[in-house]
C-alpha cells in the first residue's frame, strides 16, 4: 500500500514538475517537446552542433532545449552570439555548475570553469599578465625556436615515411608551453613527458564525453568507474603542477622571477605582505589551477590546430605550395619565421584562419550559465539558464560563407590581397568568457605552422588511400578533434 502511495506520490510530483516546466517555456525560446525528468536528452549525443542547426530550421536561430531537467538556449546565429554575448555580456558571463567541471577545476578554483565573480576576474588579470611576462613577443619566438629546430632535426630522420606525428605534435608544443609555464622541457623518452601526455589526451577524451551526473547531479552520491577514473586522472595532472609549484617555492626569488609559476607565487607573496583580501583567491590550488588552465589551453588548442593544419595542407598541395612560396620570399630558408614575419604574409593567415573556421575545434564552445533573469530577442531567459552558442553554425553558414564546405584560405584576403576577418569567425567565442589566450593562441600557431611548412612539404601516404576529414568520434560533440592520420615529410632544403 506504501509503495503505491509513494509511487503515485512521486508520479505526481514528476508531472507537476514537467507541467511548470511547459508553462515555463511559453516566455522562453521555443523549441522541441521534451519528456519528463529526460527532456531531450537524445539531441545532445554525436555531432549535437550539426543537430542544432537542423532544429534551427524548424525553431529559428534562438531556441530552448531540456538537458535532462535543465533549461539550455542554443544560440545559433552571429547576431544572437552577439547580442547575448556581447551586448549582454555580464548577464550571460556564468559557467553552469557539473560535475566534470568541479572534480577538474577542484570546485570552481579555476579560470575556464568557476563562475563570473571576483575570484575570477582576478585570476583572468594574473592570467594577460603571466602570458604578456612569459608567453609573448621575443620570449615566446625564442622558445618557439628552440623548440621547432629539435622537431626539425627529428622530422628530418624520418623524410619520406609515412608517420603519425601526433606524439611529435605534442613534445614541440609542450615544451613551448611548459618552457613558459614552468621552466622544463622534455625529451620524448623522458618518464614524465609520456605520462603527462598519456594522462592529458585520456583526460580530454573522459571529459570530453561528459558524465550522467552532470545532467542528474543527485547521481554523483553513487559510485561511478568513470568519475572515479577521471578523479584519479586530474589528481596525477594536478600532482605534476602542484610539485613544479613547490619546486619554485623553495628556490623563489622576487628580483628573478623565471615563468609564469613564479608570477603566480609572486601575486601570492604581494596579497600575504600587504594583507589584501585577494588572499583567499589566492591558495595553493587556486594557483596550481591558474598554472593548469594555461598548460591545457595552450597545448590543447595548439595540438589540434597544428594537426589540423597540416592535414588540410596536405589534401590541398596547391595551397600548401602558396604558403610555403610566400614563406620563401618574405622569410628565405636561412631563419625560422619570426612574429615581423606576420603583416608580409597575409596568405599564411587566411589560411590559419581557414583551417579554425573548417575545423571549428571548439564547435559549441564552452557552455555559459546566465548570472540573472534576462531577455534574448524579446524571450525570458531565467537565472542559471544553460547557454550554448553553436560556433559550428556561424563558421558553416551558406548565407556568410557562400561555399562553407570548401577549403578556400582566398575568403579571407580582399582584391588586393589584404586580409580581411568577417566577424562570423569566432573560434575563441566573444564577449567576457572569449578565450583570454587568443593572442598567443595565434603567434604560437604562426611560427610554429610557418616553421614546419617552410622546411617540409607534407603529403598523404600513398596507400593510406584519401584521408578522414570527418572529426574524431572520441572529442564527442564537445570538441572536433582531427582523426589520426599519416604524413610523408619531404625535407624542402
Ligand atoms: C587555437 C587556439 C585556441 C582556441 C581556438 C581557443 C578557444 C577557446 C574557446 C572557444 C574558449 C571558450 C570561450 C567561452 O567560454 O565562450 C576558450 C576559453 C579559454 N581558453 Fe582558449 N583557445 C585557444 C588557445 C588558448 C591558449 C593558448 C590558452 C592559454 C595559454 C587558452 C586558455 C583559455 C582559458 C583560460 C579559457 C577560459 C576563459 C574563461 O572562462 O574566462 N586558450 N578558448
Amino acid at each position: 500500500m506504501w509503495l503505491t502511495t509513494i509511487t503515485v506520490g512521486l508520479v505526481t510530483l514528476i508531472l507537476i514538475k514537467w507541467l511548470n516546466d511547459y508553462v515555463k517555456r511559453w516566455r522562453m525560446p521555443p523549441g522541441p517537446f521534451f519528456w519528463p525528468i529526460i527532456g531531450n536528452l537524445s539531441l545532445f549525443s554525436g555531432r549535437m552542433y550539426l543537430t542544432f542547426i537542423d532544429l534551427a530550421k524548424t525553431y529559428g536561430d534562438v531556441f530552448s532545449l531540456k538537458l535532462g531537467m535543465t533549461d539550455v538556449v542554443v544560440l545559433n546565429s552571429l547576431d544572437a552570439v552577439k547580442e547575448a554575448f556581447m551586448k549582454k555580456g555580464a548577464d550571460f558571463a556564468g559557467r553552469p555548475k557539473m560535475l566534470s567541471m568541479d572534480i577538474s577545476s577542484e570546485g570552481g578554483k579555476d579560470i575556464v570553469f568557476t563562475d563570473y565573480n571576483p575570484t575570477w576576474k582576478l585570476h583572468r588579470k594574473l592570467f594577460h599578465g603571466a602570458i604578456r611576462g612569459y608567453a609573448s613577443g621575443q620570449n615566446l619566438q625564442s622558445k618557439v625556436h628552440e623548440s621547432l629546430k629539435d622537431t626539425i632535426a627529428e622530422f628530418t630522420k624520418m623524410e619520406g615515411q609515412g608517420v603519425n606525428l601526433d606524439d611529435y605534435l605534442y613534445q614541440l608544443v609542450y615544451n613551448v608551453i611548459c618552457s613558459a609555464a614552468f621552466g622544463v622541457r622534455y625529451n620524448m623518452d623522458e618518464e614524465n613527458f609520456k605520462t603527462l601526455m598519456k594522462v592529458s589526451k585520456d583526460a580530454a577524451e573522459r571529459f570530453g564525453q561528459g558524465f550522467l551526473a552532470d545532467v542528474y547531479p543527485l547521481l554523483r552520491f553513487l559510485p561511478s568507474p568513470t568519475v572515479t577514473a577521471c578523479r584519479k586522472m586530474m589528481d596525477q595532472i594536478l600532482g605534476i603542477m602542484q610539485c613544479h609549484l613547490e619546486q619554485h617555492k623553495e628556490t623563489f626569488d622576487p628580483s628573478n622571477l623565471r615563468d609564469i609559476t613564479d608570477h603566480m607565487i609572486k601575486a601570492q607573496k604581494d596579497a600575504e605582505e600587504e594583507g589584501i583580501q585577494d588572499i583567499n583567491s589566492l591558495t595553493d590550488t587556486h594557483l596550481r589551477q591558474t598554472i593548469s588552465d594555461i598548460f591545457f589551453g595552450g597545448t590543447f588548442s595548439s595540438i589540434f590546430s597544428l594537426r589540423w593544419a597540416l592535414l588540410y595542407l596536405a589534401v590541398h598541395p596547391e595551397i600548401q605550395e602558396k604558403v610555403a612560396a610566400e614563406l620563401d620570399s618574405v622569410v628565405g630558408r636561412d631563419r625560422l619565421p619570426e612574429l615581423s614575419d606576420r603583416e608580409a604574409t597575409p596568405y599564411m593567415e587566411a589560411t590559419m584562419h581557414e583551417v579554425m573556421r573548417m575545423a571549428s575545434m571548439d564547435p559549441l564552445s564552452l557552455p555559459h550559465a546566465t548570472t540573472v533573469d534576462t531577455t534574448l530577442r524579446g524571450y525570458q531567459i531565467p537565472k542559471g539558464t544553460m547557454v550554448m552558442p553553436n560556433l559550428w553554425a556561424l563558421h558553416h553558414d551558406p548565407d556568410t560563407w557562400g561555399d562553407p564546405d570548401v577549403f578556400r584560405p582566398e575568403r579571407f584576403l580582399d582584391e588586393n590581397g589584404k586580409p580581411v576577418k568577417p566577424a562570423a569567425l569566432m573560434p575563441f567565442s566573444a564577449g567576457r568568457r572569449a578565450c583570454p589566450g587568443e593572442t598567443l593562441g595565434k603567434a604560437n600557431n604562426f611560427l610554429l605552422l610557418g616553421g614546419l611548412v617552410q622546411n617540409f612539404r607534407f603529403s598523404i601516404s600513398k596507400g593510406e588511400g584519401p584521408p578522414d576529414l570527418t572529426p574524431d568520434e572520441k572529442g564527442g560533440g564537445a570538441s572536433c578533434i582531427p582523426s589520426p592520420y599519416k604524413v610523408v615529410m619531404t625535407c624542402r632544403k
